[in-house]
């Protein structure tokens, strides 16, 4: 057992940690080390808790640690880097349930005998925490299921479904009047049981309602949850490093949720309020029947109309994920650099399927940082671009966000490749991306479609160049 003053310097130092791996995790030159700070301060953190804090049940909480690292490594070694958003998902849910479980704990637990003001602001706690817990529960176990295909994409729209949230969330406050009352009294299990499930519900009906296209802002917001939960349960701990982490967690998914709703030209509101986003509905006036025929290209025509370029402008998608193309695209970017011309990568703020995807693609295949820019940098330059090749990229590349106001995606800022000279779009068949719509840029004039799995006709394209 250590001292109390090493605690405290240990958690001080492990939140400071905490702050620069954000900081680290900011740029992606930085990452690596952010990522090492967070892991270094995780390691403190757990040995200032197990060292200074427990003070029995050694033996439960190492089967406990052994357990659930093993269980954390297994996942993180098997997850292909597309499932990394269900995982997430997953794992958020189980900071919920964890805020729900100590919630509980810490209600019967028969060692606090707190009085008057200090059982009601306890009481206050374990209610918000248990709260906020069994939302991030239901709502990450949903998500979990809309993100791995296992629950259908579309929004769920009950009638007057606002109303009902209003008249779960009018409950949850009479029965946490209730619930305090009680607990004064020696009671309080059956309106805390109560609100549970409502909050269960509460957490199962606002992710139903959100749509496919909105789901990248759901994933930052349950991770907003998540923190808040995990705030909430240090509340409830009295463990200072649990609420300043989980504030740190809360406020920068916060954050993450304003920009992904920024760069999706979504109110924030809306996207919770829910309906929006969905794969089917007005889709229709954009699906394939009615554009016309495309124009194929094969991987030498490909080829050469990239060896004849000056300006080129690579816009990855999650298709160049699945294909895992990312090596042989450094290899023919750099390739062509090396004939003096200017390739640039122009990445999408929700491209992939997580906030980052195509950045941590890219530096994984060791893409140079000072070609790779925002989607804001660069979606003025289009027209002079000769040629941009879309590679496995379909929803952040589709004109009709600005064309057609009834599209599940209108109003997504999205980048204008059809304003450059050719357009070379990469992908299998005519399928639909994510949002599940049809894209008119497969149609264009200026448009070549090169089919087939990116990996392999990169492979062709690099051979051929
Ligand atoms: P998508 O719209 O999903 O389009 C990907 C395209 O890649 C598909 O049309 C698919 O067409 C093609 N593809 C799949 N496998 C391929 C392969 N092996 N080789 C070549 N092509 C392949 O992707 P996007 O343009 O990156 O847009 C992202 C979408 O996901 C947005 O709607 C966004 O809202 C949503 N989303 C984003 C996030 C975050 S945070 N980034 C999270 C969840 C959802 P084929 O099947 O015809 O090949």
């Amino acid at each position: 057992m250590i001292n109390a003053g090493i605690v405290t310097v240990s958690y001080i130092s492990a939140t400071i940690l905490f702050i620069l791996a954000l900081g680290g995790l900011s740029n992606p030159e930085t990452a690596r080390r952010g990522n090492w700070y967070g892991v270094a301060g995780m390691t403190i953190a757990l040995l200032a808790t197990f060292f200074g804090v427990v003070t029995q049940n050694y033996t439960t909480l190492l089967i406990a640690l052994l357990v659930g690292g093993s269980i954390g490594l297994l996942l993180a070694k098997r997850v292909q880097m597309t499932q990394m958003p269900e995982l997430v998902a997953m794992l958020h849910s189980l900071v919920g349930l964890a805020a729900v479980l100590v919630g509980f704990a810490s209600f019967m637990d028969p060692l606090t005998h707190l009085t008057g003001v200090e059982l009601t602001i306890h009481d206050i706690e374990t209610y918000v925490g248990i709260l906020i817990g069994a939302v991030t529960l239901s709502g990450s176990v949903i998500a979990f299921g809309k993100l791995s295909g296992r629950i259908g994409g579309s929004p769920l729209t009950l009638p007057g479904r606002h109303l009902f949230n209003l008249g779960l969330l009018l409950a949850a406050i009479w029965f946490g009047r209730e619930f305090v009352i009680q607990s004064a009294a020696g009671g309080g299990m059956t309106p805390l049981l109560i609100m549970t499930g409502i909050a269960l519900l509460f957490g199962i009906h606002m992710v139903m309602a959100i749509g496919g296209a909105d789901m990248p802002v759901v994933v930052s917001m349950l991770n907003s949850y998540s923190g808040w939960a995990a705030s909430a349960t240090g509340f409830m701990l009295s463990n200072d490093l649990l609420i300043v982490t989980g504030a740190l967690v809360g406020s920068s998914g916060a954050i993450l949720s304003y920009i992904m709703c920024r760069a999706m030209n979504r109110k924030f509101l809306s996207v919770i309020a829910g309906g929006f986003g969905t794969s089917g509905g007005k889709a229709a006036a954009s699906s394939s029947a009615d554009q016309g025929e495309v124009a194929p290209i094969d991987a030498q025509e490909t080829a050469a109309l990239l060896a004849a370029a000056k300006e080129v402008m690579i816009i990855p998608g999650y298709g160049m994920a699945v294909a895992q193309a990312q090596h042989v695209v450094n290899e023919i970017a750099a390739t062509l650099r090396a004939r003096n011309i200017n390739v640039r990568f122009g990445i999408h703020p929700v491209a992939g399927r997580m906030p980052g995807h195509m950045n941590v693609l890219l530096a994984e295949a060791r893409v140079p940082y000072d070609i790779v820019f925002e989607m804001d940098e660069i979606n003025d330059d289009f027209p002079d671009v000769d040629v941009s090749v879309v590679i496995g990229a379909n929803d952040i590349v589709n004109p009709s966000a600005q064309d057609e106001p009834d599209s599940p995606i209108a109003g997504m800022p999205v980048l204008e490749v059809w304003k450059g000279h050719t357009t070379i779009v990469l992908k299998r068949s005519m399928a639909t991306g994510y949002a599940g719509v049809q894209n008119p840029l497969f149609f264009k004039e200026n448009t070549r479609m090169l089919f087939g799995d990116a990996k392999e006709t990169l492979d062709e394209v690099f051979k051929a160049l």
